[in-house]
């Protein structure tokens, strides 16, 4: 015997007895971004400008975990620095392992050319990323917490010469990129081997010791860690106390000396336009000899906070238990280069949108006009549709506002008759063609084979 259901109560007594709860709307973490579509093309633009330098110049995509044990850090990049001592987003996982985001990808790469034997092979190997990176910085235009980098690194190479490419590489990507060679400039300056940075940081914090009256508490606390990073600071926040101090270029030894000069020749025989930055000096522990930077300037001409950076890191392999191994490369913040992007108006290739909009009247129609959808795509021809609306009037207006030049609808007439009313959105003349014609007709129509 079928049992008797309980009648449900009227979903209006529910409504109106039960109170309505309020819930707290969900929400970005503080200096983080969604990549909405309206910014498509221009992460799809960036992408094939570095995909091409990449091919053009022979680097291999290399993609690394998220996550990596923070001591890979804390032992390249410098315990001294912001990114290790205040930016990481570092923690003890479940199984009490010290982990962290990556903050940056040069220690990553040399971690895995490292873990992969990649020192067998013939060298230099060439390797280049575009992935998430992540410093919990005070969030401001241009600086993120998550952010994207792209970057180009080639290990087992020496040489001033491979230094001055990777400086042409950094700097044809802004150009390819459709930056003007005004736009953006090349900030240069060689911090030299150890053994010169070494009595050249002894100057530096006897200079500052000297001028301790300019300093807050923060820089003073900052000379003793990194008097380099402190450099860096004071040169865009209080300049024109800090003109005197001494520059790196005066302390370099004859090696780093003449590596420099090497860079410099090749840059000037390639007609790569830099500036000579006697005060750059970057604050990643890693960095010796050419450390680089590419500023971009806004439209009153004025410099903007580094689009892209690098140097040369001979040291890092080593210090990650591997070989020595010359290095050098360079990575750009994704973001920062698509505000220079936009700040400077650079067209973009227009996207191949559709010119067909599939419309569809009743159930079979929709259907049909699926099926249609199909057959389209397999053959390459891009259509537009919203299948979830039944009424033609909105489907054509959305067809006028995309501005097709065909909407095709599909009713129960033409399922019964297997044909399409093909409307020409322009003159508003339609025609009837034979469902098993459409593709090809349409393809006729838009002048494509
Ligand atoms: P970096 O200067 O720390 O160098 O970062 C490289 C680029 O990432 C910067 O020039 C900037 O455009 C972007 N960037 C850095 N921090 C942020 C942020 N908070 N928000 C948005 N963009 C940011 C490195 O990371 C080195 N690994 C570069 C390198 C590669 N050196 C040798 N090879």
């Amino acid at each position: 015997m079928p049992r008797k259901r309980k009648t449900p109560a009227p979903a209006a007594d529910a409504a109106t007895t039960a109170p309505k709860r309020t819930r707290k709307r969900a929400q970005l973490l503080k200096g983080f971004k969604d990549v909405l579509p309206k910014d498509e093309q221009y992460w799809d633009h960036v992408n094939r400008v570095i995909g091409k330098a990449a091919s053009q110049y022979g680097y291999g995509k290399i993609q690394t975990p998220v996550l990596e044990d923070a001591g890979l850090f804390v032992r390249t990049v410098g315990k001294g620095t912001d990114i290790v001592s205040k930016e990481m987003f570092r923690f003890i996982d479940q199984g009490g392992d010290d982990i962290c985001l990556r903050p940056e990808e040069t220690a990553p790469v040399v971690r895995a050319y490292i873990e992969h034997g990649m020192q067998n092979l013939p060298q230099p190997v060439k390797l280049y990323y575009h992935l998430p990176m992540f410093r919990r910085e005070n969030p401001q235009a241009g600086r993120l917490r998550g952010f994207y980098q792209f970057g180009f690194e080639i290990l087992g190479a020496g040489g001033p010469v491979v230094d001055a490419q990777m400086i042409l590489i950094a700097h044809n990507i802004c150009l390819d990129a459709g930056l003007k060679p005004g736009e953006v400039t090349v900030q240069i300056n060689s911090i030299g081997n150890e053994t010169s940075r070494e009595e050249y940081i002894k100057e530096l914090t006897n200079y500052f010791r000297s001028k301790r009256k300019y300093l807050t508490a923060e820089e003073k606390k900052r000379l003793t860690k990194n008097p380099l990073r402190l450099l860096d600071a004071l040169m865009t926040s209080k300049r024109e106390y800090f003109e005197d101090a001494p520059q790196i270029l005066d302390w370099l030894d004859e090696e780093s000396k003449n590596h420099f000069m090497g860079v410099l020749e090749v840059l000037d025989a390639l007609e790569v336009p830099y500036v000579l930055n006697p005060f750059l000096v970057r604050g990643l522990d890693y960095y010796s000899h050419t450390v680089f930077e590419i500023w971009p300037t806004d439209k009153e001409g004025k410099s903007q906070s580094a689009i892209g950076s690098g140097g040369r890191y001979d040291g890092l392999a080593e210090i990650l238990g591997g070989q020595e191994t010359p290095a050098c490369g360079f990575a750009f913040g994704t973001e920062r280069l698509i505000l220079a992007l936009k700040e400077h108006e650079v067209k973009l290739k227009a996207k191949k949108m559709p010119e067909i909009f599939l419309a569809q009247i009743g159930q079979q129609g929709k259907v049909q006009a699926m099926k249609l959808f199909e057959k389209f795509r397999k053959e390459g021809v891009g259509a537009y549709e919203n299948f979830s609306k039944d009424s033609l009037k909105a489907q054509l207006d959305q067809a006028n506002k995309l501005g097709v030049k065909y909407t095709l609808i599909v009713g129960q007439k033409e399922v019964l008759d297997g044909t399409v009313l093909v409307r020409d959105m322009e003159s508003g003349v339609q025609e009837i063609i034979n469902s098993d014609k459409v593709t090809s007709e349409m393809r006729k129509k838009l002048g494509s084979k």
